[in-house]
């Protein structure tokens, strides 16, 4: 039924409760490629694993972050939803690929040096070798398109080295994906510390906004928001805690940043943070009223999940068996 279709995948870790860094850059733009293409979009709970987790919360939170895709809009008839884990080729692709993945390109990813100061008791192998899971969950569907935040990009020029190479060595077996990088909200950055990315695993509160807070946490946590000098509100690299409120109030209200800057002249910083604030919150209480529904509905979710795998598991077999011959493995004639 898709296989005239274009696709696209994505990928998000049950490693934290999302933020609106993942919703914005990510998630919530997901939906919008789900005619033309056929969309898989996999919860990595493999990825998750290369920093430490509690076994029951990582279970949680794979269904949760299942349930939130489609809180934000991810039809299961229209898209495949599924769980990394659940469909072995990513391993075994992952596997092949860390072949012809070298040891220098690993080293120069920001994301492994970055985790690695961050777990420096747990450098795993897994954390070294992710950026070829990551390539294996695209190559494998014969992706042609990855809608990511920035700091995914990285990663993804890797895959495309990877592709290539496999390409170049065994004559064409991948397609060599693009990034969608979104214009606006590619980068939300922390509330904290505007120059760092918002990030799921900081342990200040204050810094991160969830998808799930309440809607007074996320007044809060916008009217606590670190600002700049002067009481200028405009957009600019010399503001960016000003200029991270502004992109996050324009992608909530679909505004452009040229509006938005009209619409506050003149505003205080603190009835500025308060409108951004509601205006967050407005935008996101649909998405938690959607979500409490389904997580009362497991059998729904494990339905969902199951047919995900079978979808994503018959385009994932075919690639496999593919990359299996064009490198000269045997396969058991039973
Ligand atoms: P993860 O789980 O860290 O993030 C999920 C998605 O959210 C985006 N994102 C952000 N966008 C804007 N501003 C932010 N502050 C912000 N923080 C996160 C990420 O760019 C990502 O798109 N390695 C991936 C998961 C992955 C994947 C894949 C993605 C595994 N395999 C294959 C695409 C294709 C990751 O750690 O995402």
């Amino acid at each position: 039924m898709y296989n005239d279709k274009k696709v696209v995948f994505s990928g998000v870790q049950p490693s934290g409760n999302l933020t609106i860094g993942n919703y914005l850059g990510a998630i919530r733009n997901f939906s919008a490629f789900s005619n033309e293409y056929h969309c898989y979009y996999c919860v990595v709970d493999m990825h998750a694993i290369t920093v430490r987790q509690n076994p029951a919360e990582l279970r949680r939170r794979t269904y949760e972050t299942l349930a939130l895709y489609m809180a934000c809009g991810l039809d299961p008839e229209k898209n495949t939803l599924f769980v990394q884990s659940h469909v072995p080729q990513h391993a075994e692709l992952g596997w092949v690929l860390d072949c012809y993945t070298m040891f220098g390109e690993l080293s120069r990813m920001t994301q492994f040096k970055d985790k690695s100061a961050k777990n420096a008791d747990n450098i795993n192998a897994g954390l070294f070798t992710y950026p070829s899971l990551m390539a294996a969950d695209i190559l494998l569907y014969q992706t042609e398109l990855v809608p990511v935040g920035i700091d995914q990009k990285q990663h993804l020029e890797l895959a495309r080295d990877i592709a290539n190479r496999f390409n170049q060595i065994y004559g064409e077996t991948f397609v060599v994906p693009e990034g969608f990088i979104p214009k606006e909200g590619a980068k939300i950055c922390s509330l904290q510390d505007p120059t760092k990315k918002m990030s799921k695993s900081d342990t200040n509160e204050n810094a991160v906004v969830r998808i799930l807070d309440s809607k007074d946490d996320i007044i809060r946590k916008f009217k606590r928001a670190v600002t700049d000098s002067n009481n200028e509100i405009i957009f600019s690299l010399e503001k960016p805690g000003i200029s991270n409120l502004l992109t996050i109030y324009s992608c909530v209200t679909d505004k452009t940043i040229a509006e938005a800057e009209r619409e506050f002249a003149g505003m205080g910083y603190g009835d500025f943070k308060l409108a951004v604030g509601e205006a967050v919150a407005d935008n996101l209480a649909p998405v938690r009223a959607e979500f409490a529904r389904l997580m009362a509905d497991k059998a729904y979710l494990e339905a969902t999940m199951a047919k995900g795998a079978d979808e994503a598991f018959r385009n994932a077999r075919r690639t496999m068996s593919k990359v299996k011959r064009k490198i000269g493995f045997t396969e058991p004639k039973h």
